[in-house]
Formats: C-alpha cells, sequence, structure tokens
C-alpha cells in the first residue's frame, strides 16, 4: 500500500530530523502531556479515554498525522484544535512519541454487556465475507493494538461509534485514500456496535 509506505517513511524522516535537532533543542512531550505549554492547554485534561479518546500506545505516525491534520482543518474538532494549533512540528512529533511510548490500557467506561462484545469478536477477527467486509483486525493489529493503522483496543466505544459516523457522513475526511470511509458505507451501527464493545475490553 503506496498510501502506509508513505506514512512510515515521512514519520521515519521527522524521527531523523527531530532526534538531530534534540541535541540543543529538548522538547519534552511527557511536559506537553501532562502540563501543557503557555499556549496549550494539556492533553490529559481531556484525553482521559472518557470525553476524549485514549492516546496511550496510539500509533506515533498517527497522532502527528491527527494533530497536523486538526491544525491544518483537514480534520475539525473544536476541541482539539486549539491544542493542536498551538503546537509546532517538532512538538507535536514529540508528544507523538511520549503516548506511543505509554502502555495502552482501557477506558475507564463499563464493559459493554458479553453478547454485544462476543457478536463484535466475530467481525473483528472474521468481517462479514457476504456484505464483503475485512476483519477490522486486519488493519487495526489482531489484538487491536494498530497493525498498518490506528490501534483501537481499549477506546472508548462512544468514541469508536462517533468516529466511524463522522467517516460514513463525511463529516470526517482525512482518510486520505478513502479506505475507511469506503468501509464506514458498509457498516451499519450495530456492527459498529459490536465491533467497539469488542474492541474496548480487548485491553485488561
Ligand atoms: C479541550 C480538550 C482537548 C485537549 C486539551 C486536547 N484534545 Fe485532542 N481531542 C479532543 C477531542 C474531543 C478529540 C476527538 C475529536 C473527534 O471527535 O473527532 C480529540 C482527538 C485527538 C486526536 C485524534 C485521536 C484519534 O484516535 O483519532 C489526537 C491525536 C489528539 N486529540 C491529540 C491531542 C494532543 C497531543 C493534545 C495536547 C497537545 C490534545 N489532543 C489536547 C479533545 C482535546
Ligand atoms: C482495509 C483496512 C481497514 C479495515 C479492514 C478497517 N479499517 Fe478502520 N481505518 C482504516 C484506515 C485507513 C483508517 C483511517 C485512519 C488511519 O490512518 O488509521 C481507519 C480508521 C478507523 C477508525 C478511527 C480511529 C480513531 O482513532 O479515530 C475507527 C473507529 C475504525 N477505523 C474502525 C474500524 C472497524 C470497526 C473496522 C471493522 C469493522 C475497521 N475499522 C476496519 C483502515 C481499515
Amino acid at each position: 500500500m503506496r498510501f502506509t509506505t508513505t506514512l512510515v517513511l515521512a514519520a521515519a524522516l521527522a524521527g531523523v530530523t527531530f532526534a538531530g535537532a534534540s541535541g540543543q533543542e529538548r522538547i519534552d512531550g511527557a511536559a506537553i502531556a501532562k502540563k501543557g505549554l503557555p499556549n496549550v492547554r494539556a492533553c490529559e485534561s481531556c484525553h482521559t479515554g472518557v470525553d476524549a479518546p485514549l492516546l496511550n500506545g496510539q500509533l506515533e505516525f498517527y497522532i502527528a498525522q491527527q494533530l497536523s491534520d486538526f491544525r491544518n482543518g483537514f480534520r475539525v474538532s473544536e476541541a482539539c484544535a486549539p491544542a493542536a494549533k498551538g503546537l509546532n512540528e517538532k512538538q507535536s512529533a514529540a508528544v507523538a512519541k511520549y503516548y506511543n511510548e505509554q502502555p495502552r490500557k482501557k477506558a475507564p467506561v463499563p464493559d459493554e454487556d458479553a453478547a454485544l462484545i462476543e457478536k463484535g469478536k466475530e467481525m473483528v477477527l472474521n468481517g462479514d465475507v457476504p456484505r464483503d467486509i475485512f476483519p477490522c483486525s486486519r488493519c487495526h493489529g489482531g489484538d487491536g493494538r494498530g497493525g498498518d493503522f490506528a490501534a483501537l483496543a481499549g477506546q472508548n466505544p462512544a468514541y469508536t461509534l462517533k468516529q466511524v459516523q463522522d467517516l460514513r457522513t463525511g463529516k470526517r475526511e482525512n482518510d486520505e485514500l478513502g479506505i475507511m470511509q469506503a468501509i464506514a458505507q458498509k457498516l451499519t451501527d450495530d456492527d459498529v456496535k459490536a465491533a467497539a464493545a469488542y474492541f474496548h475490553q480487548a485491553v485488561k
């Protein structure tokens, strides 16, 4: 997939530049996350997995890409845009690296019911062949911890559902090749609620 290769390459190059610069100019990703900057609210003040998505253990290039998209308006969030706009490229890279290194955890919201989780497991691991839906695990990692694309394990089910709805309606359209937007067209809310229930409890 050329898109992935480009992203990985871009992330690798960004890493090189960052490492090169960090001698003189050490940017503390942990401090940005926990305390913020004079012009940026601490990420942790929102990103607990309740009202804003979990970032711990998320793919580094994915975090940096989303921040860049919020900054440029390719992805819209009134809540997150001010923080994203307050960061420069190097600060974004540092905070993305920090979050990637934190262990993935489970959003502190109640588990969904067992039958829904079981239904979701089927969708995540096997997809729905007659409806031409690939298993989510093929792209998001067997355990949902991120494969080629974003980690979904542990994520708040309400957030997972909202993202697929936004991708389906085109409210979110930063998925460059439209891969997930196309999949979202085939998914019903019930499919996504089930997959989201499974992903949420896939981290202890
Ligand atoms: C005022 C609350 C708030 C603050 C502060 C905030 N965010 Fe966000 N952020 C959000 C919300 C809400 C979303 C979900 C937007 C949506 O529904 O699409 C989000 C989404 C994101 C996403 C996309 C996650 C995904 O899984 O797609 C990333 C990455 C992100 N924020 C990083 C950060 C970082 C890094 C900081 C600190 C520099 C930060 N945010 C500060 C509220 C906030
Ligand atoms: C062919 C690959 C592929 C498959 C299969 C796939 N996705 Fe995705 N998904 C993507 C891509 C690409 C994105 C866009 C963002 C990115 O770069 O990770 C995405 C993004 C998402 C997001 C937004 C993540 C976030 O943190 O905001 C959710 C939620 C999601 N997918 C759910 C699912 C579910 C549920 C399934 C299974 C029913 C699924 N996906 C199957 C490729 C895929």
